[in-house]
């Protein structure tokens, strides 16, 4: 079912963990199939210098989280919103047509970490 390249990358994922005290974090899941990520980063001059993510699903919930790491490791946060579920899938070559919403999850919890940030700093400005 599925590709060599997905199973590689799923034996080996990169940035697996939790930042402790991390300066965003995007928590989706998907209602149907019970898929759960988290993604936690550092963020400094609003450059994601770390990030790492715990995934609770399948195999290519957990290959497209780790690719979309990868990509968005040492970018601004404009950049990597720019990152789509489309480049995680070029990377992972073919995915099964019922595991395409695996990559769209990873990009919504990039979306979602960075809205969490973004929400954080509006809130620490208003008090200043
Ligand atoms: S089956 Fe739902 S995220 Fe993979």
């Amino acid at each position: 079912m599925y590709s060599e390249k997905i199973i590689e990358i799923f034996k080996n994922p990169q940035n697996v963990g939790y930042i402790k005290k991390p300066d965003a974090i995007g928590k989706v899941g998907n209602v149907r199939c019970g898929d759960i990520m988290e993604l936690t980063m550092r963020i400094e001059d609003d450059v994601i210098t770390d990030v790492k993510f715990r995934t609770f699903g399948c195999v290519a919930a957990i290959a497209s989280t780790s690719v979309m790491t990868d990509f968005i490791k040492g970018k601004t946060l404009d950049e990597a919103l720019l990152v789509t579920n489309n480049d995680v899938l070029n990377i992972l070559g073919e995915v099964p047509q019922n595991k395409i919403h695996c990559s769209v999850l990873a990009q919504e919890a990039v979306v979602s970490a960075i809205n969490n940030y973004r929400l954080k700093q509006k809130k620490i400005n208003k008090t200043k």
